[in-house]
């Protein structure tokens, strides 16, 4: 590793802001601090010249737009990459780990932006994998049992941890790699967008738990593309752009709007994402999008693309009776193990469905795969997208042609030619940050991997679009290109099944909701009746 760094790039040391001594130590010092780091990739300068202080006792948020560049910084910072130049210091000295291992054994705790937990051990293995207790140098079960409960009891989760991991949907899987990043003493803990598939109440006790962290001095950084999240936990903010530090503010005097313009540029803030930084205020402006677009559409009858009539699985859903109208979203409300994601499973032929009967287009079909769905205009975007989604090996333009290619059959290939249009042209509508779309998709950050799912979707044009939290990982701005240009395909006769944890999501986008409670169907709300108090209601039980 080189020493470039000059004390003249450093920041400024003592600003106002700094946290004031604690324990008769002084914490004015920055825990961890890099100064004029840089990575460059082939075609991408993923960090120039940056400089990052964290302090003891702060939760410290990393924001940006989808390949800012905040996951690499938490790379270099944690040993997964190695600068090209550049210094890192904890706790004053510098350093340079070689591995996330010696970051860890240093205090570095770290949960990274992919969960990379082993799919087929244990919850349990999962949350002490590599540092199972010890009895007699024999590895003592019953204790690694009852630790794994308790770390999870602290999030309010309770699961059988003999279980493998892939028994559980995403979500709880990203608790259990929280309650593993939590597990251990250290002095610093780094969460790469921990939240992404969290609903609200999964969240709270997360932030519980991180303000009690930082009450006892551990420093915490953290990286989320919700607002009202970040400024719900942070201390201060530091926001990236194009791989620059834009700056570094404290979040009591940074106003979300300015926060999403430093985030975009100045010169890309519309008056519709600064409304739309205010929370609140963003559902109103795109419920009147939609809006407009139903007014178009109010004037053909409405007909329903697709009828699910009592179909159900035993063990997994209770005959259910839907309908997705042509043109309309329809919205699937409900926590986490409510039958969201089982739901848009039946009806996409993943799984298959024991009993009831499923209408496409006014004629009864059977979906025995997702093939047959697929070649009835259904398409699906799984929330999992590491294990349905991207396949890392191939480029971007593959896994953008994927789904059109398996519906077209294999023995009738795409041209190149023709696929690098098409890619190109999604890379585009989407604004996908990729230097070329030759690249594998494993390089592309988190957010535009999810953008290129979606893209392949869009690409079949289908009939019937399955969302299973499509915007996750997806920055602020970028969330509003999609909700419109989704909107725009409806009202050209597109269907959606929109699922997302957050509620408020859900209503912005969709035209009638349905709400699941323990994998049945319990009601179904439009109009006046859509507000999320009702809906909360609702999935509580406490509803009409
Ligand atoms: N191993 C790699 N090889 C090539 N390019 C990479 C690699 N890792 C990251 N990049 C590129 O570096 C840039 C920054 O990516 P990074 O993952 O840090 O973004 P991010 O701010 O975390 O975005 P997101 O919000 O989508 O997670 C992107 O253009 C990405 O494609
Ligand atoms: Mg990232």
């Amino acid at each position: 590793m080189t020493h470039s760094a000059t004390e003249s790039n450093q920041p400024e040391r003592g600003t106002p802001g700094a946290p004031s001594p604690r324990n008769g130590v002084s914490a004015r010092e920055p825990i961890l601090e890099t100064s004029g780091v840089s990575k460059t990739f082939p075609g991408v300068k993923a960090l120039q010249r940056v400089d990052f202080r964290l302090f003891p006792g702060e939760v410290h948020t990393l924001m940006g737009q989808n390949g800012a560049g905040k996951s690499t910084l938490i790379n270099v910072l944690t040993g997964v990459l190695a600068p090209d130049a550049g210094t890192i210091r904890l706790g004053g000295e510098v350093v340079a780990f070689a591995s996330p291992q010696e970051a860890e054994a240093a205090g570095v705790r770290t949960l990274y932006q992919e969960v990379n937990l082993c799919p087929n051990l244990s919850v349990a293995e999962n949350i002490f994998a590599g540092r199972q207790p010890r009895r007699f140098g024999a590895i003592d079960w019953a204790d690694i049992k009852r630790r794994a409960q308790q770390a999870l009891a602290r999030l309010d989760v309770s699961l059988d941890v003999t279980r493998s991991l892939d028994a559980y949907p995403i979500a709880v899987q990203q608790m259990v790699a929280i309650a593993r990043a939590l597990s251990v003493d250290a002095r610093v803990l780094i969460l790469d967008e921990p939240t992404s598939s969290l609903d609200d109440g999964e969240v709270a006790q997360l932030f519980k738990i991180l303000r009690h962290l930082k009450q006892s001095g551990i420093a915490i950084l953290f990286v989320t593309h919700f607002i009202e999240q970040t400024y719900a936990i942070s201390d201060r903010i530091t926001v990236m752009r194009n791989g620059e530090r834009e700056g570094e503010y404290l979040a009591r005097d940074l106003p979300a709007d300015q926060l999403v313009a430093k985030m975009v540029g100045h010169e890309r803030m519309s008056a519709r994402l600064r409304e739309a930084a205010h929370e609140g205020q963003a559902a109103d402006d795109l419920q009147e999008i939609a809006q407009d677009h139903a007014e178009t559409r109010d004037a053909t009858a409405e007909r329903p693309f697709v009828e699910l009539r009592g179909v159900g699985r035993r063990g997994t859903l209770q005959p259910i009776d839907l309908e997705v109208q042509s043109g309309k979203i329809l919205g699937l409300a409900g926590l986490l193990g409510s039958g969201r994601t089982e739901t848009a499973r039946l009806l996409f032929g993943a799984d298959r469905a024991d009993s009831g009967t499923i209408v496409v287009n006014g004629r009864v079909v059977r979906l025995r795969s997702p093939h047959d769905a697929v070649r009835h205009g259904i398409g699906y975007c799984a929330e999992d997208r590491k294990k349905e989604g991207i396949v890392g090996e191939l480029s971007i333009r593959e896994n953008i042609v994927l789904a059109l290619q398996a519906r077209r059959g294999w023995w009738r290939k795409i041209s190149r030619q023709r696929a690098r249009e098409l890619a190109d042209v999604w890379i585009e509508r989407l604004g996908i940050k990729a230097s070329d779309a030759e690249q594998p998709i494993a390089l592309l950050s988190g957010g535009n991997q999810q953008k290129a799912l979606l893209a392949r979707w869009l690409a079949t044009d289908p009939k019937l679009l399955i969302l299973d939290e499509p915007t996750r990982g997806i920055d602020v701005a970028a969330k509003f290109d999609i909700m419109d240009r989704l909107l725009a395909l409806c009202a050209n006769g597109l269907s959606v099944l929109f699922i997302s944890s957050e509620i408020s999501e859900v209503l912005r986008v969709s035209h009638r909701v349905a709400v699941l409670r323990d994998r049945r169907k319990i009601a179904e709300v439009a109009g006046n009746a859509s507000n999320e108090d009702n809906i909360y209601r609702l999935i509580a039980g406490s509803g009409e």
